[in-house]
């Protein structure tokens, strides 16, 4: 048997002098620099969490008095951030979000139906931060109706979740189906969460089952209900609280809108935000951070070509980049792959042609 591979392979051996990119004019701009993420002089780190302008520790470090964080290095290791000078505990925060670390409200009955209960209160600052929609108001119990008392621009506003079951069979595992773990949707623009515990039979006729009800807000898709063993699981709150984040849509600016906008920086621009205030972000060519001044830096997409493609010659411009064709082609648009046609007769190359054939013999 004869097995006959040939590979032919054309390759144009340019010999037209290639322009150099000449990439030492170019100010090319250190976007991993210190300067992009806090005023000068400001603590960025708190444990491993980084701590972006207009968030700031210390005084003068960050916009407003919204923005203020406490990294408290003292007491945990590793450090922990809080918002402010509360207890709310951050996760993490990125350009329009923050999770924070959940506080899980319960009710947990004694043999004689006498419960113990603790409302969960979240308040976050008013005009600076709401629970996103992301959230789900989750109840987890087998005799209970929990209300989520909550505030919507002053109004007060009361919705609410049952959880119910009765034996051990019926509750699934993973999925939060309405036999003992009930989730509901939350409305846009929340500040302010407290639950209340209302029961059916003070949990006396599920006890050995269920002797707690938990009721929290949780992102969507971060929880999942254990069935049985998070029924009757006391401490089922103290083992949620730290996995199951809460995120918080958070906005500069208070009450106001782009048309007052102070906080947006050079290059940037300003983005209304529905539920009151507004965020920036830097202009389409710039990268950094919108809120300080020089935050937003020009990038320069000619060392980006996988995202930027450039088939001629590429040069950096404010806000974009020019690619024009290589001498020896001609075309209007180098940023395409057909932009650019071969001249003939100005250019000189060679072609080169290598035929490669790989013989088998058995
Ligand atoms: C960018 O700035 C950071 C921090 O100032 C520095 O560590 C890094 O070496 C700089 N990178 C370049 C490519 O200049
Ligand atoms: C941050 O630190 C915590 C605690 O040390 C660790 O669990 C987590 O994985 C770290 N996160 C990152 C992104 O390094
Ligand atoms: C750190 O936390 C502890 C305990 O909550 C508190 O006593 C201390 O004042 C905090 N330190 C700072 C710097 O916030
Ligand atoms: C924040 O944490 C969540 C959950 O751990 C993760 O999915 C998300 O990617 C993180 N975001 C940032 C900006 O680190
Ligand atoms: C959750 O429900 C979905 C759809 O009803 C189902 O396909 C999935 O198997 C269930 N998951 C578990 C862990 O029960
Ligand atoms: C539940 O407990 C409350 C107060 O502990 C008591 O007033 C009420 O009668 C009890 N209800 C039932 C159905 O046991
Ligand atoms: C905006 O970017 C251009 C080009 O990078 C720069 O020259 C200019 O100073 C920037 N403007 C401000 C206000 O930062
Ligand atoms: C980029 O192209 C525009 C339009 O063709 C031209 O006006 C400008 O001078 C070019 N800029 C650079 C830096 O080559």
């Amino acid at each position: 048997m004869l097995l006959l591979f040939t590979l032919v392979l054309f390759t144009f051996d340019f010999t037209i002098s290639m322009p150099l990119l000449p990439e030492g004019n170019f100010v090319s701009a250190n976007l991993t620099g210190i300067s992009n993420i806090a005023k000068p002089g400001c603590q960025t780190k708190c444990g491993n969490l980084t701590v972006k302008y207009p968030f700031g520790i210390g005084e003068g470090c960050y916009l407003d008095d919204g923005f203020e964080l406490t990294c408290n290095s003292t007491h945990y290791d590793p450090p922990e951030l809080f918002i402010g000078s509360s207890s709310i505990t951050i996760h993490n925060i990125s350009d329009s979000e923050m999770r924070i670390f959940n506080t899980i409200a319960y009710a947990c009955y004694d043999e004689a139906g006498v419960p113990d209960i603790s409302d969960g209160c979240i308040q976050l600052k008013e005009s600076y931060r709401t629970f996103s929609q992301k959230n789900k108001f989750t109840v987890i119990g087998c005799d209970d109706f929990v209300l989520m008392n909550g505030k919507l621009n002053e109004i007060d506003f009361v919705s609410g979740c049952l959880g119910l079951c009765s034996i051990e069979s019926v509750v699934p595992n993973g999925n939060c189906s309405g036999i003992g773990c009930c989730q509901a949707s939350i409305p846009k623009g929340l500040r302010y969460i407290i639950s209340s515990f209302k029961t059916f039979g003070n949990h006396t006729s599920v006890m050995s089952l269920n002797p707690c009800s938990f009721a929290f807000l949780a992102e969507e898709g971060s929880f999942d209900f254990g069935g049985v063993n998070d029924l009757k699981d006391r401490k089922f709150n103290t083992r949620t609280n730290p996995i199951v984040p809460i995120v918080v849509d958070w906005v500069v600016g208070g009450e106001g809108s782009c048309s007052q906008a102070t906080a947006c920086k050079g290059n940037s621009s300003c983005n209304d935000v529905d539920t009151g205030g507004y965020r920036c972000s830097c202009k389409e060519g710039y990268e950094g951070n919108p809120y300080l001044d020089q935050g937003c830096q020009d990038i320069n997409e000619c060392e980006d070509k996988t995202n930027f493609p450039c088939y001629g010659f590429c040069t950096n411009t404010p806000g974009s980049y020019n690619c024009t064709c290589l001498h020896g082609y001609e075309g209007t648009d180098g940023k395409s792959a057909d932009g650019c046609r071969h001249v003939a007769k100005d250019s000189k190359f060679s072609e080169v042609v290598i035929s490669l054939g790989i013989y088998t013999f058995t």
